[in-house]
Order: structure tokens, then sequence, then C-alpha cells
């Protein structure tokens, strides 16, 4: 009997798994208490959990999705995992999704424009982290690794590195001889880690066959 109970207890368990999976919402977590997440977010989440469901998975495990900045600067110190003490009130009692983290410091954005008529930003960088994450921004702000791509370009000894290092080599009057590598060599070697200038040349109007989906304004 004992046995009996048990398979139909791991049928019950089952059947709401089934459930959860199949929930309208995608952000619902089974026995978790109903997230709250904005209503710009979860119009993200409508279209994004068909075009990108890896990545709203992704953020659907970490933390932005599950506790507030709010609620955070409630624990105690070792416990919480923002640093800034002036997190702004409207961002405060949502959780973090992606038009929290999308949509900050706008104005100083190149890479701005306007996505189904929300303005959200393509490239979120360290100084948007930086309005919850203060202190661990100016950590990486001193870090090597926060100029290892200026480091590179700026200091002529490591620059050469660079050239003589991905360079064909050939052989002119007896001796070896660099004679240069490709942009493209720099950037999956070098470059791959210590980091490349993203610029913007404009936005197009979305086509299902192109990664740049700014909507045209007028
Ligand atoms: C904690 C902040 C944060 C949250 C929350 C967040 N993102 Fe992002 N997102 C980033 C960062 C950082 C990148 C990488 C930026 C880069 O390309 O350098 C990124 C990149 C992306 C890209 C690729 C952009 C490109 O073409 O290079 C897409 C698409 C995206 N996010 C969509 C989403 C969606 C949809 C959500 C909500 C499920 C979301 N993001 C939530 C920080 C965030
Ligand atoms: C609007 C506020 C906000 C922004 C912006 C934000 N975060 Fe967070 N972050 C949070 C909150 C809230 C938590 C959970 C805090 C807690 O539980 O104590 C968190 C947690 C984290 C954690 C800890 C995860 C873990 O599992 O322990 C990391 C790492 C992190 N954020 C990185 C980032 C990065 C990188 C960015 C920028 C791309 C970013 N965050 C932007 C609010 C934010
Ligand atoms: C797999 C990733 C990776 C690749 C590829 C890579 N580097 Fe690095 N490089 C690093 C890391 C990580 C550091 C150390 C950063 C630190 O100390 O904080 C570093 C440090 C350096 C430094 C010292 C910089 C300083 O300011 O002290 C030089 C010079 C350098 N790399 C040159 C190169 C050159 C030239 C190439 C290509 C031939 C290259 N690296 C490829 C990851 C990489
Ligand atoms: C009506 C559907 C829809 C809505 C609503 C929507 N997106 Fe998108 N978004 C898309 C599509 C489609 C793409 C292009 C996907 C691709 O090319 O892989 C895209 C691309 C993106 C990119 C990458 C842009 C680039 O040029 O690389 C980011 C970042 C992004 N969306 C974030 C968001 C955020 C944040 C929100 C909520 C404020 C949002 N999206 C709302 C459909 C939508």
């Amino acid at each position: 009997m004992r046995t009996l109970s048990a398979i139909n207890r791991s049928r019950v368990t089952l059947a709401m798994l089934v459930l959860a999976a199949g929930a309208a919402d995608p952000a619902s977590v089974a026995g978790a208490p109903t997230p709250r997440i904005s209503k710009e977010t979860q119009e993200c989440l409508n279209c994004h959990s068909t075009y990108n469901p890896g990545l709203v998975q992704d953020w659907m495990h970490s933390l932005h999705s599950q506790v507030t900045p709010g609620e955070a600067l409630k624990k105690r110190p070792l416990e919480r995992r923002v640093s800034s003490e002036n997190i702004p009130e409207s961002l405060q009692g949502v959780v973090v999704g992606c038009y929290e983290c999308h949509s900050l410091n706008g104005t100083n954005h190149t890479d701005n424009f306007n996505h189904f008529d929300y303005h959200i930003n393509v490239v979120v960088s360290p100084s948007d982290c930086a309005v919850c994450h203060a202190v661990e921004a100016q950590q990486f702000a001193g870090s090597k690794k926060a100029h290892a791509l200026g480091n590179l370009d700026k200091n002529p000894i490591f620059h050469g590195m660079v050239d003589s290092f991905t360079s064909v080599m050939d052989i002119k009057a007896g001796k070896l001889t660099p004679v240069g590598s490709s942009d493209q060599t720099k950037n999956e070697t070098c470059y791959g880690c210590h980091g490349s200038k993203v610029q913007v040349l404009g936005t197009r109007k979305f086509c299902s066959a192109s990664r740049n989906s700014g909507r045209k304004t007028s």
C-alpha cells in the first residue's frame, strides 16, 4: 500500500510539473510567490520567450527574476547581492527584468533605439549594472580587465605583440619577416579576450533574416 501511495504521489507531482511547464505566464515558478514583473518586461517576455527561449530561461533561473532590489536591500549585508544604497524607487518594487536592464541611462547610450515603442539599449554596460551594483562596478573599473583593449592598442610594445604574434611569416632577403595579419585573425585571437569596439552604424527595419531589429520611427 505504501508503494502504491508513493506512486500516486509521484504521479501527482508529475502532473503538477507538467501543469507548471505549460502555464501561460512564462515567469511563474511552481511554489514560488508570483514574481512582480513590470508591465514593460512582461511585454518583452511575451515576444522573446518565442524568439530567444534560452535567453528567457537563463533569466528565469537567475536571482534577477526572483528578488526585487527593494527586498534585497532588506537582507543582511553578507547575504545581500546589491551594493548601491540609492537604487531609484521606481526600480525597487519590481524584479530586474529585460526592460529594467536594457532601458537604463538611455541618453548616454548611442545604441538606444525605438523597439516596438520601448526605448532600449542593445548593450547593457557596467555603468548600467552600477545602478544597483556600484561597488562591484567600481572594483571592475580599476582592474586590468576593464582596460584590456586600451592596454593592447595604446601601448606600442603590447600592440607590436599583437601584430607579430598573429602575423603570417615570410622569408625576405634570408630573414624571417612578419608580413601582417588580417583584422579577422586579430579579432579571433588577442581581441577575442581583450575586447573590441562596438560601433553603432544605424538602425534597420526588422526583417527575420536580420539580427538588428531597430524599427523605423517614422
Ligand atoms: C542584468 C541585466 C540584464 C537583464 C535582466 C537582461 N539583459 Fe539582455 N543583455 C544584458 C547584457 C549585459 C547583454 C550583453 C550586451 C552585449 O552584447 O555586450 C545582453 C544582451 C542581450 C541581447 C543580445 C543583444 C545583441 O544583439 O548583442 C538580447 C536579445 C537581450 N539581451 C534580450 C534580453 C531579454 C529578452 C531579457 C529578459 C528576459 C534580458 N535581455 C534581460 C543584460 C541584461
Ligand atoms: C535594477 C537593479 C539591478 C541591475 C541594473 C542589475 N542588477 Fe544584478 N542584482 C540585482 C538584484 C536585486 C539581485 C539579487 C540581490 C539579492 O538577492 O540579494 C542581483 C544579483 C546579481 C548577481 C548575483 C547572482 C547570484 O546568483 O548570486 C550578479 C552576479 C549580478 N546581479 C550581476 C549583474 C550585472 C552584471 C548587471 C549588469 C549587466 C546587473 N547585475 C544589473 C539588481 C540589479
Ligand atoms: C584566452 C583569453 C586571452 C587571449 C586570447 C589573449 N589574452 Fe592577453 N590577457 C588575458 C588575461 C586574462 C590577462 C590578464 C589580465 C589581468 O592581469 O587582470 C591578459 C594580459 C595580457 C597582457 C598584460 C597587460 C597588462 O596591462 O599588464 C598583455 C600584454 C597581453 N595579455 C597580450 C596579449 C596578446 C598580444 C594576445 C594575442 C596574441 C593576447 N594577449 C591574447 C587574456 C587573453
Ligand atoms: C513584438 C515583439 C517584441 C517585443 C514586444 C519586444 N521584442 Fe525585442 N526583439 C524582437 C525580435 C523579433 C527581435 C530580433 C530577434 C533576432 O533577430 O534574433 C528583437 C531583438 C531585441 C534585441 C536585440 C537588438 C539588436 O539589434 O541586436 C534586444 C536587446 C531586445 N529585443 C530587447 C527587448 C526588450 C528589453 C523588450 C521589452 C522592452 C523587447 N525586446 C520587446 C521582438 C520583440
